[in-house]
């Protein structure tokens, strides 16, 4: 495990069962036929340039503060760019393991890209069947420098047409809590920006393993690209009620040009509770393995994180207390993942 290689690298020494350290308790095993598929039709959102504007922001903002994940198409990143992302994952993952391990954190040739595998092993109790190279976003120079060549200009390409939409939602969140906020805040609340790519090997045994553990994300939005192969799974929170399903997990499908959006802690805090940062996973499967690219988007760490006043001011009171973010991000990456733990923190 702690050799380099990835859990891809010991899946392609040839396995005929899930090793100890991956086999998760049974509370967390995830049960295919438990969960049903969330059937909510994408988001259009070039439809919020028209007649339609209206209800397309109540789209977004109802989806926010129920099941907090939500699926846009049409939102101004190319699909072919898209497909160029999945190819690239495999491109990258495909590659010899030592090809890989040189940017292992200890090793890494820049502060920037860390390959790993699962999530924060040495805290684990469970390892995740899961693979990843992570690229912080610094500057455009920097990402075509340091970032693996194998996939930097795609994934610099899919982060900078993101950006338009990510702003887009932002104003439209921000906007129904009538918290107008000019370029500088809006910049602020997204200052750290890192994209990710997940590769998750084939499993001997689904039933005994995950992906990803039960968590939600710790900042502001996350944009995520899936692959059609399917196994994200959210949990539907039980204090909701419009949308049924109360405490079951759906799986998000994949849906094809779409780009999955989830709401993070730092979010689900702004709002003092009103928008919800999803719990979620990620299922194995037996058959193919999966790839995943999600952009996250979050705080500066310098940034002062609290609920927004003209929200606590309506509420009566603010239900999380103010911090720093960098001591948020310190407390999420220094635990495994626990569901919606992180936001005990504040
Ligand atoms: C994650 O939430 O960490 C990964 C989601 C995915 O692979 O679909
Ligand atoms: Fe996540």
């Amino acid at each position: 495990v702690r050799d380099g290689n990835g859990v891809k690298g010991m899946v392609d020494l040839g396995l005929s069962k899930v090793p100890e350290p991956y086999i998760q308790p049974p509370k967390e095993r995830i049960d295919k036929e438990k969960a049903t598929r969330h059937e909510q039709a994408p988001i259009d959102f070039s439809r919020l340039n028209g007649p339609e504007h209206d209800e397309v922001f109540k789209e977004i903002v109802t989806a926010a503060e129920t099941l907090g994940f939500f699926q846009l198409v049409n939102h101004g990143v190319p699909v072919d760019l898209l497909e160029s992302l999945k190819d690239a994952a495999h491109k990258f993952f495909g590659q010899p393991s030592e090809k890989k391990a040189v940017y292992r954190k200890d090793v890494s040739p820049s502060p920037l890209v860390k390959y790993g595998t699962s999530f924060v092993p040495e805290k684990e109790k469970a390892l995740e069947w899961k693979d990843y190279i992570s690229m912080v976003y610094t500057s455009d120079a920097e990402a075509l420098e340091q970032w693996p060549k194998e996939c930097r200009e795609v994934v610099l390409e899919y982060l900078k047409t993101s950006m338009n939409m990510v702003k887009k939602l932002l104003e439209i969140l921000m906007g129904n809590l009538e918290a107008e906020l000019d370029d500088s805040k809006i910049d602020a609340l997204i200052g750290m920006k890192m994209v990710n790519m997940n590769f998750y090997p084939t499993c001997p045994n689904p039933d005994l393993t995950v992906g990803v553990g039960r968590h939600s994300d710790m900042g502001t939005l996350t944009i995520l690209l899936q692959d059609g192969i399917g196994g994200l799974y959210v949990k539907v929170a039980e204090e909701i009620d419009n949308i049924g399903k109360q405490g079951e997990w759906v799986e998000i499908p994949p849906i094809p040009g779409a780009l999955v959006i989830n709401i993070g802690d730092a979010l689900q805090i702004l709002s003092n509770g009103r928008y919800k940062s999803a719990e979620h996973r990620v299922r194995t499967t037996s058959t193919k393995s999966r790839v995943s690219i999600p952009i996250f988007t979050a705080p500066k760490p310098t940034e002062k994180i609290a609920p927004l006043p003209q929200v606590v001011e309506k509420d009566g009171m603010a239900y999380y207390k103010e911090f720093v973010f960098a001591d948020y991000m310190k407390n999420f990456f220094g635990n495994a993942h626990d569901g919606k733990k992180s936001l005990d923190f504040a």
